[in-house]
């Protein structure tokens, strides 16, 4: 049976929600592999707005299982909170959510240690994280010693377990300037809380990987939601301004514990222009009026910290790297109605370093600050598209753009956003998607 997973191909906030919650109709069962609550994927349906974090964007058609496989982090407390604001708006969430007892833990050092960290990085820009303690936590998964896992806390261990690091953490803390002198975690108030959660939280707790595996042999379909996006990948992103997992189509295996071949079907999302939240490099990055004005029509503000976005044109330089990355099939272009009401709009269709053309996207995030995008011009529609559903009634500049950049690419577009609800789609229907 097929898979598919969805990945963003630019810095995140791509309408990856938008898109798990369309295709979520043809399967049975939507994964969450990695990155945790520094996530903000929102789903536009019946009017409503919803901004999910950590639960699936499946999580709104009935009879569809959602898993938070083990790749994930998770802070219980915030977890909880989604399931309650979820529940109390009647969205149904009980065995249809169901997460992984391998998933890392987020305690309250971790949140600490992010905040120390976060302007105290090797590079003097500072990374501006989301402030979830999301680097702390994975940074402590791979260090082993100081983690703990979700099948932790259901452990007559815990007790020690939560000692020993907070002790830990307590040295480790002071000594990076937390709280003064007399920064002291309280193991007990913490064990007390998280066993709260746990207990809670006991309900959801599976092995998710075991069920994943059964569900591929029993032949179900499977759709996997990426978080982030391939350019904040840790290995393949602009190092360091990047998250703690893998956020390219690299992380699904891993991170949901599945062979890499079930995935048959890579859908790629991809912004019809650009946006960064935090620091690193953009290379198309208007901070000027053109900038704003996309900024306003597209309400570019993080969904999660609320921060402005940064906004820019489309690279397409960056695309084809981070397509040829995933082996995307086909891609979703979305918020192509944010650019209605500009008379003429640019792509970057090559980079200039050192005065000399390059073809690849560098390695190395100095280079990548150092480029000069190379751009080509085309004419804008200056008319609301909000309303058209068949790609044939876009206007003629707006059906040229979104060829163009499948052309740029190098891979064909199955699917055109012109609004954020599940309506204002349009499936282009010689494509697959
Ligand atoms: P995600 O993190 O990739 O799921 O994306 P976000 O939810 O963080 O950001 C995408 C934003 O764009 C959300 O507010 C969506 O409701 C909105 N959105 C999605 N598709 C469209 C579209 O085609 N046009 C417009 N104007 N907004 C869209
Ligand atoms: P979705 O899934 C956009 C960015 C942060 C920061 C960097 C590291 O909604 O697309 P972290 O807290 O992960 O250590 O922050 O990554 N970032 C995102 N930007 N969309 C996201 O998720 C993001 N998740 C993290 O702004 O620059
Ligand atoms: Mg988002």
């Amino acid at each position: 049976m097929p898979a598919t997973c969805v990945i963003g191909l630019q810095w995140g906030d791509e309408a990856k929600g938008k898109v798990v919650d369309l295709l979520t109709q043809q399967h049975d069962i939507v994964v969450r592999y990695q990155g945790g609550a520094n996530a903000g994927h929102t789903v536009v349906a019946g009017g409503e707005v919803y901004k999910l974090s950590l639960i699936p964007s499946g999580i709104f058609r009935p009879g569809v299982q959602c898993v938070v496989a083990g790749g994930t982090v998770l802070n219980p407390e915030a977890l909880l909170q989604e399931i309650d604001g979820l529940t109390a708006r009647g969205v149904q969430v009980g065995k249809n959510l169901m997460i992984s007892d391998r998933a890392h833990v987020i305690f309250p050092w971790h949140f600490e240690e992010d905040r120390l960290m976060t302007d105290q990085g090797a590079d003097a820009e500072s990374i501006g994280t989301t402030l979830r303690g999301i680097g702390p936590c994975y940074r402590d998964k791979v260090g082993r010693s100081w983690a703990i896992r979700l099948g932790d806390m259901y452990r007559a261990s815990f007790r020690d377990q939560i000692e020993k690091v907070a002790a830990a953490k307590t040295r480790s803390l002071s000594s990076l300037g937390a709280g003064g002198e007399t920064f002291q975690l309280d193991a007990g108030r913490i064990f007390q809380q998280y066993s709260d959660h746990a207990e809670r939280l006991r309900p959801y707790v599976a092995d998710t990987t075991a069920y994943l595996l059964d569900a591929i042999e029993a032949g179900k379909r499977i759709l996997f939601e990426g978080a982030q996006g391939a350019l904040l990948d840790i290995d393949h992103g602009t190092f360091p301004f990047v998250t703690s997992s893998n956020s390219s189509g690299a992380g699904v295996a891993a991170g949901a514990g599945v062979p890499g071949r079930v995935v048959t079907k890579v859908v790629g999302i991809l912004k019809a222009y650009c946006t960064r939240v935090g620091g690193g490099p953009f290379p198309t990055e208007q901070d000027n009026q053109v900038g704003q004005h996309i900024r306003d029509r597209g309400n570019e503000y993080g969904t999660v910290t609320r921060r402005p976005r940064r906004c820019g044109w489309f690279d397409a330089v960056a695309a084809r790297y981070t397509v040829r990355l995933s082996d995307v099939d086909v891609l979703a272009v979305m918020l192509l109605d944010v650019l209605s009401e500009l008379p003429e709009i640019h792509i970057c269709t090559g980079y200039e370093l050192d005065g000399r053309r390059i073809v690849d996207f560098p390695s190395h995030v100095d280079d990548v600050r150092r480029v000069v995008p190379v751009y080509e011009t085309l004419p804008g529609w200056n008319q609301e598209i909000s309303d058209v559903r068949h790609y044939d009634d876009l206007p003629t500049a707006a059906r040229n753009y979104v060829s163009r950049i499948g052309q740029l690419v190098g891979r064909p577009v199955g699917l055109v956003s012109v609004g954020p609800d599940r309506e204002q789609t349009i499936v282009v229907k010689s494509q697959n998607i």
